[in-house]
């Protein structure tokens, strides 16, 4: 199986409250591996191509300006099946309803204040981490844990 990679934003609630360190590690306890980090102020222009699929909601606007109040963290992770683990890590939409757990579940009660960013598919995972990153800024490297985290026949 082949490792995929997937973007996640720690938005401006997240970096408000005080949760990056918390967020990282819930990742790095899973076992996935972290790739590509950096700290950013997000302009219109690439808030405008991540979000495409919401520019006709009536929140899009809203979601801009608030997703501009602040640098963001952006983070790249990789692990088999990352885009679905992540995801399940983060939780639903809505903080107040997503599970316990979850890191909205555990940390959120709003749904525009939902402090992270995951992707929803491979594609949109390919999409964002371009907006984003350059290749030169995405590493690939041997990690000593990687023969705990997966058996053999799974990495092959
Ligand atoms: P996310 O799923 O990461 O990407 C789209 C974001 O839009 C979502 O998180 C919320 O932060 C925000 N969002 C979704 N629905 C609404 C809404 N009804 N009003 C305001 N913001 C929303």
């Amino acid at each position: 199986m082949k490792p995929q990679r997937t973007a996640v934003l720690v938005k401006p609630d997240g970096l408000q409250r005080g949760l990056i360190g918390e967020i990282i590690s819930r990742f790095e306890r899973k076992g996935l591996k972290l790739v590509g980090m950096k700290m950013l102020n997000m302009s219109d222009e690439m808030l405008s191509d991540w979000y495409a699929e919401h520019k006709e909601k009536s929140f899009f606007n809203d979601l801009k300006a608030f997703m501009e109040t602040m640098p963001i963290v952006a983070m790249v992770w990789e692990g088999i099946d990352a885009v679905k683990v992540v995801r399940k890590l983060v939780g639903t939409t809505l903080g107040r309803e997503a599970e316990g757990g979850s890191i909205r579940g555990d940390f959120g009660m709003s749904q525009q204040y939902n402090l992270i960013h995951a992707s929803a598919t491979e594609d949109d995972a390919e999409r964002e981490i371009a907006i984003v990153f350059n290749s030169n800024e995405l590493f690939s490297y041997h990690s000593v844990i990687d023969s705990v985290i997966y058996a053999d026949y799974e990495v092959k």
